[in-house]
């Protein structure tokens, strides 16, 4: 006889497959070929390309590959669309956004199957996951655009946004750009990846559905080819791009100088950090989530396993009898855990990086059970015995394959987990949350999940460090890549009149001694490297001229060595500083706003004699300057994060982390308060700075470092190196230990730092147009802080 637990054991799945009829119903209602999508109507292409289902190989559609004039169309129907889009009442767009996350629900089966027809992800993903998130995301920025007007007061929409995504969510990806976009106002050009175009156009078509106006949503198809005519296109105003690491460098140097507004989301290999006292049952469903969750073409995928050394070998005989029970087919089939991989290509690049694994000796293994033949598909893939410079450790390969290695101590673990260019996200498993969340702050990377992974959500904000890229998207921090300061007017001061002869006498020369015949004393000041006063490199002084033409000093010509010498001081100094408490950084600015009070008159004369303002006019810079430092003085222990609303049980917190080693080119006017206003919510936020001063007028910034001399700022923490400009923020925006760099001044300047600063993907900051750094509202606050954090949001679910 049959018992219940043989005929349980025996039980087969049998095929529970989704109907595919209604999506090949839509398809062809467009006769299965589609153009772009312009100005409310679909535009036929020129040429079109072929769309398959990567798990048949079949093919579905074909779809119009953009030419310049399909985006010169699709960005003028934007432009033409955006002055009354942002006019509309941040109440109406809210409207448009509630339809448009009821249009998403109302056809959200159609929705699932197509993607996954496209994609080859699995309808149980496509339906349970991809689909409900993009209604929330519609749903939660249909909220900001009913607060935009309180919330983001002073702001306004950045333009006409060009938008470029790629295939591994290709409708979620969709959402995450086109939400906070509409929401603050602005009207946008998208292109869905080439493998996955076929959500966006029904999408399209939804949107027109719910009454969006024509012209506020235009998609645009094609390949690379096209994504380069949008990022090139003069009338974009911004450019929001996720996809390839290489791609998003190749983006930052296309748009470098152009002033678009820029935000990356690219790639990643984010560790799993597994410590000997997690729940290993846990550990082994989150690894299925992490790596073979959407076949591991995730960006934030847990591709690489930390395993502490003593559970490692019990973990990887769990791991391989779960991924012996993995189902992998049809990803139609309801049934199924993995489906297809997105295209050949790419099967092709992870069947090769698993060769490479394989041939660089680590042990690779994969459950005995055989994937379809036809079709796009790879099997589970873990690979242990991997040393951490391995070619499968650093790579993204963007498949099921897991990397796995081992640590002994908590420390190893950071260590090995920030060994990588990337930084978008970690897991942290453990029961000690002590343990956890003090691993998590010193990890690299945008999101921490702790014992759990691969959390999104719409309130709270996703996006890397490093070479992860920069912008966040979701929730208030991801509002804020689609806003711009509309800058209250405040006229900028006249420049400065050059009335020498109209200046008492005694106002000349700053650096004679006052009522003395007695010849001045020559005070060269020195660059100031790592809290001390250190001779340029090169032996060479440069004159300092007053407005007049006289001479009102001298100061070190800093050169690439210097500049190098300041980073290394600033690094080291990093580490401390960052950890520092908001109380004690905020005790040494108020030391450093004292100790400058002491020398008012005379910084103020000497700033005077440099720009040829009245000595009243330097002592009031001055005056707020003390002021601004006061400023983050009160800020540092102010700022603080979030905690998100996320819908676990648990919560996000959003943390405000220092970016690390930040490079200043401070502006050319204002030569102390300009410095001041960038050092201060720099340092505040627990950043280490080297700073370039005004090339003009440096002598403040040199009585500014005998200022921070005396005010028991560690060293390191701000290094000034004089100099020319330009040429020294170059070696900051190229230096791969720089993490930001801050710019102020030419237009040629700025193009410089940010094509630079493709080298490892470094945020910048480029202003080109003088600001009135006298006016708080122009010279201080929020806008400051926020280019001076990071945001980690950190999820802790919790309850027993
Ligand atoms: P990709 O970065 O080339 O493609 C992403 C999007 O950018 C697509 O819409 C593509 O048409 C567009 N694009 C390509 N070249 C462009 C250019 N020069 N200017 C503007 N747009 C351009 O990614 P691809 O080739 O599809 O995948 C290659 C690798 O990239 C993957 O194996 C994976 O490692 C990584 N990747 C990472 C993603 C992430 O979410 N972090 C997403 C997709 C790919």
């Amino acid at each position: 006889m049959t018992t219940v637990a043989e005929i349980f054991e025996t039980m087969e799945y049998g095929p529970a497959p989704e109907s595919d009829a209604p999506a090949r119903a839509w398809l062809e209602s467009h006769g299965a070929t589609f153009g772009h999508f312009i100005g409310g109507e679909w535009r036929a292409g020129r040429e079109t390309f072929e769309v398959t289902n990567p798990a048949t190989a079949k093919p579905l559609a074909q779809v119009a590959q953009g030419t310049a004039e399909d985006v010169n169309a699709a960005v003028a129907a934007a432009r033409a669309a955006f002055p009354a889009w942002s006019a509309l009442p941040g109440h109406a767009r809210a409207r448009h956004l509630y339809a448009l996350a009821r249009g998403v629900q109302k056809h959200s089966r159609l929705l699932a199957v197509v993607e996954t027809m496209d994609n080859g992800k699995s309808i149980r993903e496509t339906r349970d996951i991809d689909i409900p998130l993009v209604a929330r995301h519609f749903y939660h920025h249909a909220g900001w655009a009913q607060l935009l007007e309180s919330e983001f007061a002073g702001y306004g929409p950045v333009g006409v946004v060009g938008q470029i995504i790629p295939w591994n969510f290709p409708l979620l990806m969709l959402a995450w750009k086109v939400a906070p976009a509409l929401a603050a106002g602005n009207t946008i050009v998208i292109k869905p990846a080439e493998f996955t175009p076929l959500t966006a156009l029904a999408f399209a078509e939804i949107a027109r559905e719910a009454g969006l106006p024509p012209g506020v949503l235009n998609v645009v198809t094609g390949d690379g080819e096209t994504g380069k005519l949008i990022v090139a296109h003069d009338d974009v105003d911004k450019i929001a791009f996720t996809g390839s690491t290489e791609v998003g460098r190749a983006i930052r140097v296309a748009t470098a100088g152009s002033g678009k507004k820029l935000s990356l989301e690219l790639g990643g290999k984010s560790p799993f950090i597994v410590f000997d006292d997690a729940d290993l049952d846990g550990v082994v469903e989150g690894v299925v989530d992490a790596i073979w969750f959407n076949q591991g073409q995730v960006c934030c995928a847990g591709s690489r396993l930390l395993v502490q050394e003593g559970i490692a070998d019990r973990l990887t005989k769990k791991l391989r009898a779960r991924m012996e029970k993995l189902r992998l087919g049809s990803p139609l089939d309801k049934a199924v855990d993995m489906g297809a991989i997105v295209a050949p290509v790419q099967l092709e690049r992870i069947r090769g990086l698993v060769e490479r694994g394989v041939a660089e000796g680590a042990t690779m293994w994969q459950p005995s059970w055989a994937c379809p033949t036809e079709g796009c598909f790879f099997p589970p893939t873990l690979f242990t015995g991997v040393s951490p410079a391995a070619t499968i450790a650093q790579v993204e390969i963007f498949g099921p394959v897991l990397v796995s290695m081992t640590f002994r101590t908590p420390s190893e673990a950071v260590q090995l987990a920030n060994n990588t260019q990337y930084g978008l996200a970690a897991s942290v498993w453990s029961e000690n949350i002590n343990l956890a969340l003090d691993v998590a702050p010193k990890l690299k990377c945008g999101v921490v999940w702790i014992n759990s992974t691969n959390l999104f959500d719409a309130s709270a904000g996703f996006g890397g460090y490093r070479e992860s890229g920069f912008g966040r998207e979701g929730g208030r921090e991801g509002m804020w890549e689609y806003v711009k300061a509309k800058h209250a007017p405040s006229p900028l001061h006249a420049p400065r009149s050059v009335d020498a002869a109209a200046r008492p006498d005694g106002e000349r020369g700053a650096w004679s001694v006052e009522g003395s015949s007695m010849p001045p004393l020559d005070r060269t000041p020195k660059l100031y490297i790592g809290g001390k006063q250190a001779r340029p490199d090169s032996g060479y002084s440069r004159r300092v001229r007053g407005a007049d033409g006289s001479n009102v000093g001298e100061v070190g010509e800093g050169n690439r060595k210097d500049v190098r010498n300041a980073v290394e001081a600033a690094h080291a100094a990093a580490a401390g500083w960052g950890k520092a408490t908001g109380h004690a950084r905020a005790q040494i600015l108020y030391y450093v706003a004292e100790n400058l009070a002491t020398r008012v008159d005379e910084i103020g004369a000497r700033i005077a004699a440099m720009t040829g303002d009245r000595r009243e006019a330097g002592r009031d810079e001055v005056e707020r300057a003390i002021s601004r430092l006061f400023t983050y003085a009160a800020w540092a222990d102010k700022y603080d994060g979030a905690v998100h609303n996320v819908p676990i049980r648990g919560v996000a917190l959003a943390m405000h982390e220092p970016i690390g080693v930040v490079g200043i080119a401070a502006p050319e006017e204002r030569p102390l308060l300009g410095l001041v206003s960038l050092v201060g919510p720099a340092i505040a936020m627990g950043n280490t700075v080297v700073a370039i001063p005004s090339e003009a007028h440096p002598l403040a910034a040199t009585d500014f470092y005998g200022v921070l001399d005396t005010s028991d700022l560690p060293g390191g923490v701000v290094n000034i190196v004089t100099g020319a400009k330009d040429a020294l923020v170059k070696v900051l925006a190229e230096h791969d230990d720089v993490e930001a760099v801050w710019y102020f001044g030419s237009p040629a300047g700025a193009t410089a730092v940010e094509r630079a600063s493709a080298t490892n993907m470094k945020r910048t900051w480029t202003e080109t147009t003088p600001r009135d750094w006298l006016d708080p509202r122009h010279g201080e606050g929020r806008e400051f802080l926020r280019e001076a954090i990071q945001v980690k949001n950190i999820w802790i679910p919790y309850g027993e």
